[in-house]
């Protein structure tokens, strides 16, 4: 029976893995190092970052043709027995009885080699660097993250609500919306106004990929209590920056009966508990982020997951830029969005630990956010890191029926268009609140990687959709 690596590097009391038992491993080859009487072959199998050592005995009856077949990527199958290891790197390894190659691998134009590539090298091939040691311990934080999500609002309460992925609203109203269509370009039907009739479209209106599940979520929240949402969405912002994807995925969870406070509470302990799981659970690949990609990061991580986070109004976050003395490259006042720059020196210099931001001006953010009484802010929040800047957006809602309708008459949306947004209002309607996480953001702040196009498997990004 085949054992993965995992269980054997952590032995459970019923696996069969224990020193001396007979075992199968199968995997790619990282290395082979022939020492004329026998051979070391470091095989991975992706179930941890370090692979299994198998000594082959030169007596083999194969060993010759093993060794001159075996090479960087070639797939085996193992039969041996596991003994004590005597080097340093390792505990066990596996004492071969049996090598069988299943898949060769030319070595000549294997783009793999052992040594590092850079990232935008790996990129070119995104159907091999899941093969790397960076990449494969990506995904298995990534999973783990992942996994953690659903662990922390399961235990909670919050149901898991599945929202849609084609949709006719713009819930940010930032206009950066892939159409969905099935028109034929070349012949598409026209109005009398020379317009596209997109009536005679597969869903005889406009539709697009979602940018946020939010709107949605309410529906749900607004008759069950808590709920989350855990998607892709996507976005036709034209931002070839290195915290930005065209196809992302974000965790929206919903609130009934919470305020702006509980917001900020529940975006703090979610960051704070998936920190924790993950140093806990993946800490063989957290300990190579931590030597190769980004020092100092499980310390870093492990601060931010003890301290409480800080909390400041964006009048007064404003008021810190302006004090600053630095000179950004955008200028900041009263009323202007922050930039990177911004948000960085907020979180990185100013305070050194995640800061959440909130009160925003109602002019700069969407209109569903609850207007406070000053008449000029909205009961927004955002969450700042160092590195990433923001990694969560988030509002109370506007649940008042008149003041969401006026808001939307002043921002431009149709009454007709989101009826079903306004009458939640109109019916039992309760304060409630939620927040997005960029989940790569996520993966990104966890792993300390550079580039949010290392952080997820297959990364869109202007130009880019291969693979
Ligand atoms: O701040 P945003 O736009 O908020 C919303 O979409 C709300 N509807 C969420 C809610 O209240 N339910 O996006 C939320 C988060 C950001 O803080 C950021 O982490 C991430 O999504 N994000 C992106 N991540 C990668 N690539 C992009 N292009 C992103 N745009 C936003
Ligand atoms: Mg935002």
């Amino acid at each position: 029976m085949r054992v993965k690596i995992k269980a054997i590097k952590n032995p459970s009391p019923d696996a069969p893995s224990a020193v001396g038992s007979e075992v199968v491993i199968k995997g790619w080859v990282r290395s082979i190092r022939n020492q004329k009487t026998f051979a070391f072959i470091d095989v991975n199998d992706g179930s941890t970052l370090s692979g299994l050592q198998v000594v082959v005995d030169a007596k083999m009856p194969n060993y010759a043709t093993l060794i001159n077949d075996i090479t960087t990527g070639t797939s085996v199958a193992v039969k041996g027995t596991l003994v004590e290891s005597a080097g340093k790197n390792q505990t066990v390894e596996l004492q071969a009885k049996e090598v069988n190659i299943m898949g060769k691998c030319d070595a000549t134009v294997y783009p793999l080699q052992k040594k590092r590539h850079s990232f935008e090298f790996l990129r070119t091939i995104t159907h091999l660097r899941p093969r790397t040691n960076t990449l494969g311990a990506v995904a298995r934080v990534r999973n783990a993250l992942a996994f953690a999500t659903h662990r922390f609002f399961q235990e909670r309460d919050f149901l898991y609500v599945n929202t849609p992925i084609i949709t006719g609203s713009d819930c940010e109203g930032a206009g950066e919306l892939f159409r969905v269509t099935t028109i034929d370009p070349a012949t598409p039907p026209k109005k009398e106004d020379k317009k596209v009739d997109y009536g005679k479209d597969f869903f005889e209106k406009p539709t697009y990929l979602t940018v946020s599940g939010q709107l949605n979520g309410e529906i749900y929240a607004c008759a069950l209590s808590d709920i989350y949402t855990f998607g892709p969405t996507f976005r036709a912002e034209n931002s070839n920056t290195s915290r930005h994807l065209a196809e992302f995925w974000m965790i929206e969870p919903e609130m009934a009966f919470a305020d702006l406070n509980d917001n900020m509470d529940n975006a703090e302990a979610f960051l704070k508990y998936v920190l924790n799981a993950v140093m806990e659970e993946c800490s063989e690949d957290m300990a190579f982020f931590d030597k190769y990609i980004s020092p100092g990061l499980i310390e870093r991580l492990r601060h931010v997951a003890e301290t409480p986070f800080e909390r400041a109004s964006y009048t007064f976050a404003i008021r810190i830029l302006e004090k600053s003395n630095k000179s950004f490259e955008y200028p900041i006042e009263w009323g202007s969005d922050l930039q990177s720059e911004h948000e960085r020196y907020l979180a990185e210099e100013y305070y050194g630990k995640p800061v959440m931001l909130y009160d925003w001006p109602k002019k700069i953010k969407p209109f569903y956010m609850r207007q406070n009484d000053d008449n000029k802010t909205v009961a927004a929040m955002d969450v700042l890191v160092p590195k990433i800047g923001e990694i969560v957006g988030g509002s109370q809602r506007e649940e008042r029926f008149d003041i969401l309708r006026e808001r939307m008459k002043t921002t431009g949306l149709s009454e007709e268009e989101y009826w079903w947004y306004l009458e939640l209002r109109k019916y039992g309607t309760v304060p409630h609140s939620g927040y997005g996480v960029g989940f790569e953001r996520l993966v990104q702040f966890v792993t300390g990687l550079e580039n949010i196009r290392e952080t997820i498997p297959f990364p869109r990004y202007p130009g880019k959709a291969e693979f």
